[in-house]
């Protein structure tokens, strides 16, 4: 119910539409109707079948017959008003009367009737088929919409439990899957299910007899035809499987093909073999079973039914109780059934379908976002004093990552983080930006918990150059200027300088205007490096984290880039994070990290002196850097 209301948010503003089509659906399944009728006045009285079988069978009866089904009415209770077919003859005779229509004008009445009716239908169709389109188009685009809005404000844990597939399946999949249950399939049910009702009650009250022996055959004929659709589909997938165990077991002997040999298992694996092989035979000959057997059993059940409707048929007819034009049109309006039962047949399937996918979409949109403004959330203002870590700690799911640390930065300072991989560095600086919150403790700046400051104000505050750059298909201009609508070309290419990446996109083709392709794909690892780190002094934040930010270079685009990055920190609090020593000795204060605490902290000189983690760190990376150069 409560996934109703939330698809009901999104079609609210197309009410009007919705009923303005469902007029125009209900208007389609009167016209269809009204198809056949004609369609028998066009036997009836522009042919005149039944005149000519009349003269051959000799019953004498003549068209009062459409009068004489008026008195009984076909129906086994005696309700004229039920009697569908004999009101909608009334209608049309009443209506020769009223143009004067006589014997000669009706060869022309009738096919103009029957252009009216058809061309009305198609009109129908028309609106109701596109005014659907619109609705399913238009409603799903704006779940999309709402859908990635609430994409791009999750937190980052929210990222870590879904995997990038899944969330461009809910965007892209799921969301169509419920346009087109809507723009289709809605057309079908409301189209088909009157349709469906109209036919049937016509049916019924052109002969009610014959109605009954089709509604007991078609099930018959038809039950199979399903049995044997689903038993087929089923063996065809068995037998793709067992295709692909065959393929599995000879990949698998071929890539350990010396394993085999060696333990002299060659008869075994050839068994094995066999056995699968024998079951993909059995799967596919039951396949082949079903499919031969279909036919001839559809066939005669067919013809059978056919037999028996025929027996009727040809006996009402002897008797005058049924006319020719009725009898063809009666078959026309059975083959006229066949459309709407396909076709709602479908609706339930893919309703089925479009329910779950809105399900999904809907977990999504809803899940709970962890990292948001509370209500009230004050806005941060321009950092002045210190920035100070509370007795902070933080655990992903179960797993303790950052035990009780406490950490003031003053403003203006520098500050390295090292450690071996996995001492929670990155951990800590993440949770600055709020793409965690501390699960103890706080993290304050100047004294206020960020929890209680906007992350709009926050995060305008921080800047974030990470190891793995983020650049986006777009120019180099945008991509230095990301978030700035219209920005200063001065102030674009003064970033670019700072960050000695002026030079090199001078010498691109359209410079700042040329497209980097998608990641940045056309430039290298230091060129887009440095980008990113224009895009940072762009921003312009006080409050800098560099995460990582040169350990991916050789040394001479490290040169470069470690450049930019002094450039960068200067006049900045910051926070850098860097595997390789070298690149953090000069920083005003270096903290070592150990299984999320703050084991060490002080300058280069004085942690070597130690002869702790840091020493430790400093002379692996010594060795390292010998074996390397060796
Ligand atoms: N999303 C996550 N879910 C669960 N555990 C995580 C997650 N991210 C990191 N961890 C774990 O938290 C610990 C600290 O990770 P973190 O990334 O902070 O380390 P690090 O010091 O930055 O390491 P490195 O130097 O390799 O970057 C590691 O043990 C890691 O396995
Ligand atoms: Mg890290």
């Amino acid at each position: 119910m409560s996934l109703l209301r939330f698809l009901g948010t999104y079609f609210k503003p197309y009410l009007g539409r919705v009923g303005l089509a469902l007029v125009a659906a209900l208007a389609y399944a009167i016209c269809s109707v009204l198809m056949l009728v004609v369609f028998q006045m066009v036997l009836s009285d522009v042919v005149q079948t039944d005149r000519s079988i009349q003269d051959l069978v000799g019953t004498g009866k003549s068209e009062e017959t459409s009068e004489a089904d008026d008195g009984d009415s076909g129906l086994p209770f005696d309700l004229d008003s039920f009697d569908l077919h004999g009101r909608l003859l009334a209608g049309y005779e009443s209506l020769k009367q009223s143009f004067g229509v006589d014997e000669q004008s009706v060869v022309y009445f009738v096919p103009l009737l029957m252009i009216l009716v058809v061309a009305f239908r198609s009109v129908t169709r028309f609106i109701n088929g596109y005014l659907f389109q619109v609705i399913g188009l238009g409603a799903t685009n704006d779940l999309r919409n709402h859908l990635y809005e609430r994409l791009l404000h999750q937190s980052s844990s929210f990222y870590q439990k879904h995997h990038s597939g899944e969330l461009l399946s809910r965007i892209g999949n799921d969301i169509s899957v419920l346009q087109n249950a809507v723009s289709t399939r809605f057309v079908d049910l409301f189209q088909q299910l009157p349709t469906f009702v109209g036919i049937v009650w016509l049916l019924l009250s052109l002969n009610w007899q014959l109605s009954v022996i089709v509604f007991l055959i078609v099930p018959i004929i038809a039950l199979p035809i399903v049995q044997f659709g689903k038993g087929m589909r089923k063996t065809s997938h068995k037998s793709q499987e067992r295709l692909a165990d065959l393929s599995n077991l000879v990949a698998e002997a071929v890539r350990g093909q010396r394993v085999v040999k060696a333990f002299g298992m060659e008869d075994f694996e050839l068994e094995r073999f066999k056995q699968a092989n024998l079951r993909h035979l059995r799967v596919k000959l039951k396949a082949q079973l079903l499919a031969y057997a279909s036919g001839p059993v559809i066939e005669t059940l067919a013809v059978i039914g056919a037999g028996g409707f025929l027996v009727f048929a040809g006996r009402a007819v002897r008797s005058g109780e049924l006319t020719a034009s009725v009898l063809v049109t009666f078959l026309v309006a059975v083959l006229n059934l066949y459309d709407p039962i396909r076709k709602l047949n479908k609706v339930n399937l893919v309703l089925q379908e479009a329910l779950a996918a809105a399900h999904r979409v809907r977990e999504v949109v809803e899940a709970p976002n962890d990292v948001e403004d509370r209500d009230g959330a004050r806005t941060l203002p321009q950092i002045r004093e210190e920035l100070r870590f509370h007795g902070v700690s933080f655990a992903y799911e179960q797993k303790d990552v950052l035990r009780n640390i406490d950490l003031v930065i003053p403003r203006g300072e520098v500050v390295a983080f090292v450690g071996f991989t996995g001492a929670g560095k990155s951990t800590l600086v993440n949770l600055l930006p709020r793409f965690f919150d501390p699960t103890g403790g706080r993290v304050e700046i100047d004294g206020m918990d960020l929890r209680e400051v906007t992350l709009q104000s926050l995060r305008a505050q921080i800047g974030l150059v990470t190891q793995d750059t983020v650049l986006f298909n777009d120019t180099v201009r945008n991509n230095i200027a990301y978030g700035s609508k219209d920005p200063d070309q001065e102030k674009v290419e003064a970033a670019a300088r700072a960050a000695y990446a002026h030079e090199f996109i001078a010498e691109l083709e359209d410079g700042y205007d040329t497209e980097i392709g998608e990641s940045g794909a056309k430039l290298s690892g230091g060129q887009r490096q440095r980008l990113a780190i224009a895009r940072a002094l762009f921003k312009d934040p006080p409050i800098l984290i560099l995460d990582e930010a040169t350990s991916h270079l050789d040394s001479e685009a490290e040169s470069l880039v470690q450049k930019a990055l002094t450039n960068l920190m200067k006049g900045r609090t910051a926070l850098v994070i860097a595997h390789r020593l070298s690149t953090v000795q000069r920083v005003d204060r270096i903290l070592v990290m150990s299984d999320g605490k703050i084991v060490e902290q002080g300058k280069h000189e004085e942690l070597l002196a130690r002869g702790g983690i840091y020493k430790r760190l400093h002379d692996l990376q010594l060795q390292g850097g010998r074996d390397h150069d060796a």
